[in-house]
């Protein structure tokens, strides 16, 4: 009897430990939804010599790092404290039908107000890798940003051998004023803004910089590891070259898609852009420098200049002097065509390339000068104010209303209209000399209408109006494949004979090359009001921007789900 019971007992418990197993099991496959609560508030940091008060995410520079796996939900609780309207958006998150959790302020929300708050609440759908969330309101992600991670799921191995550590690196722009006073500032007179003071990897200058040494941002690696960088460029202006003395960087992802591991010196990231890369420990052991400085393309500008530096370390506590690796010159386009060439999409078969296009659009991008009566109001180059625009057309962002409320209300009367014209109004030579009166561009509020399903190609063709410079454009709600890049006038029987249609690099922000242009294609299966712009805020600001909307499909799947309860209003 005794050994009957002893057996039922131990089944029984057998049973119980499969069943709470399977539990376990069940709910380690399925996704997870991680709540999060970001307070918006003004914190004191010290940086080179003074303390500054600056607008963080939970008192934290730069703000609390994110980590997710594909295909989970996050729930992020933000509450203004601060003095400015805010809003945060998530920056490559597809946001499939919850356009509402995007964040660009006046485009898919009315900012947060100070003292409200209000809940992002959206689910990763297919996504791996390196993104990003930041302000997406004035120029407060200048130091309101961070990392947004996202692993494969539970099971799925990277393409690659797992490193041995995992560092978010980003890259950002620092300035000694207060930010939105140096934005006030270029909005009254309409010149160019400051400049910035320093950049900064992980928030630190770095010792290149006065009263920054102590605080150098520092990686410590064993000889022979592999670490993984996730490499984000936050500066709010400036594109930027990155490298690590004596070290090669294995690049193996661009913008939360892996592409075909390829080595390199150096890379190039333009702000918006995240680029992944492997780096083994492989040298001496020692200390060496990371650094990073301005990629400048436009011409008789004025530019920051000055390199920041973190130190990646063998030796815990080692005093030896870092080796200062050599980074290209500030205007070396050449080292940029030769890098962006190189990147190829790991998946082609995942990432299919749509070959039949409904929408062949045509956009040029970039700078304007509109003129002025003499006066405070027009200190730009004699007597105009700095404009920029897509398509002639200097974006404005509504006030009374976002553009996705007045959409999904069905009342867009004085919000937008939906003219934004699909090729230039006028056509002229684009890189060349370009007369003078062509110059002014036109404000306006303009959108896209394009299908649900619709395959679009869009050519972004730089122009020399005023300088050519490398732009790079940012597609929200997206991501889309980079078919093409070249320099001088995009020419459609030359150029697209030479489309890579097979296993072209897939981004969310593409770098137009100066006095150049790119070809990007995408099919519109996501519903809602998506902004396309100039991730220099500068740019943004001067108009660089326009938005799509997008129809929705046939049934649930394909349609833009209810606004939320606690949307802000205007
Ligand atoms: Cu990261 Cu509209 O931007």
């Amino acid at each position: 009897m005794c050994s009957f019971n002893l057996i039922t007992t131990m089944q029984f418990t057998c049973k119980i430990a499969i069943f709470l197993a399977t539990i376990l099991c069940l709910s380690l496959a399925n996704a997870e939804t991680h709540h999060h609560q970001f307070v918006v508030q003004s914190t004191p940091v010290k940086r080179l010599c003074k303390t500054h008060n600056i607008i963080t995410v939970n008192g934290q520079f730069p703000g609390p790092t994110l980590e997710a796996r594909d295909g989970d939900t996050l729930v992020v609780k933000v509450i203004n404290t601060a003095r400015y309207n805010v809003t945060i958006h998530w920056h490559g998150i597809r946001q499939m039908r919850t356009p509402w959790a995007d964040g660009p302020e006046y485009v898919t929300q009315c900012p947060i107000q100070p003292g409200a708050s209000y809940t992002y609440r959206f689910t990763i759908e297919n996504q791996d890798g390196t993104l990003w969330w930041h302000a997406h309101s004035k120029w407060l992600r200048a130091t309101v940003y961070g990392a947004l991670i996202i692993y494969p799921k539970l099971g799925v191995p990277y393409p690659f051998p797992k490193p041995n550590k995992e560092l978010p690196i980003l890259l950002g722009e620092w300035w000694d004023r207060d930010i939105i006073s140096v934005l006030r500032q270029a909005i009254f007179t309409g010149a160019a803004p400051n400049v910035s003071d320093a950049y900064t990897i992980n928030g630190q200058p770095g010792d290149q910089y006065r009263c920054s040494s102590k605080e150098t941002t520092k990686f410590y690696v064993k000889s022979g590891e592999t670490l993984l960088l996730r490499v984000i460029n936050a500066a709010l202006n400036q594109e930027l070259f990155l490298t690590v003395a004596n070290h090669m960087l294995t690049v193996v992802g661009n913008d939360a898609v892996y592409n075909k591991p390829f080595s390199t010196r150096v890379i190039m990231v333009g702000p918006g852009q995240t680029t992944n890369v492997l780096l083994t420990a492989d040298q001496p052991a020692g200390r060496y420098y990371m650094a990073a400085r301005a990629y400048h393309s436009a011409q008789n500008a004025a530019f920051d200049n000055t390199t920041t530096t973190a130190i990646l370390e063998y030796t815990k506590g080692a005093t030896s002097r870092p080796l200062l690796p050599a980074l290209p010159r500030y205007n070396d386009t050449n080292t940029v065509t030769a890098y962006t060439s190189r990147l190829r999409s790991l998946a082609p078969e995942k990432n299919k390339v749509p070959t039949h296009i409904d929408e062949k659009l045509f956009f040029t991008v970039g700078l304007g000068l509109v003129n002025c009566t003499p006066g405070p109001r027009c200190q730009g180059p004699n007597n105009t104010r700095f404009a920029a625009s897509m398509n002639n057309v200097s974006f404005v962002l509504p006030r009374r209303n976002s553009l996705l409320q007045a959409y999904y209300s069905g009342n867009a009367q004085g919000v937008y209209t939906v003219d934004f014209p699909g090729v230039p109004p006028v056509a002229f030579d684009y890189t060349g000399n370009v007369s003078r009166g062509l110059w002014q561009p036109r404000r306006g509020t303009k959108l896209y209408r394009l299908k649900y399903g619709s395959r679009v190609q869009i050519v972004l063709q730089d122009t020399a109006i005023v300088s050519t410079e490398d732009h790079p454009v940012h597609l929200h709600g997206y991501h889309f494949h980079v078919v093409g890049q070249g320099f001088g006038n995009f020419n459609p029987s030359r150029d697209a004979a030479g489309f890579n249609l097979v296993d072209p690099p897939v981004r969310n922000t593409i770098n137009v090359p100066v006095g150049g242009w790119a070809v990007i294609r995408f099919v519109a299966d996501n519903p809602g009001v998506w902004l396309m712009h100039c991730h220099i805020d500068s740019h943004l600001s001067w108009g660089f921007a326009m938005a799509f909307v997008v129809e929705n499909g046939k049934g649930k799947l394909q349609s833009v789900e209810a606004p939320p309860p606690d949307l802000p209003p205007c």
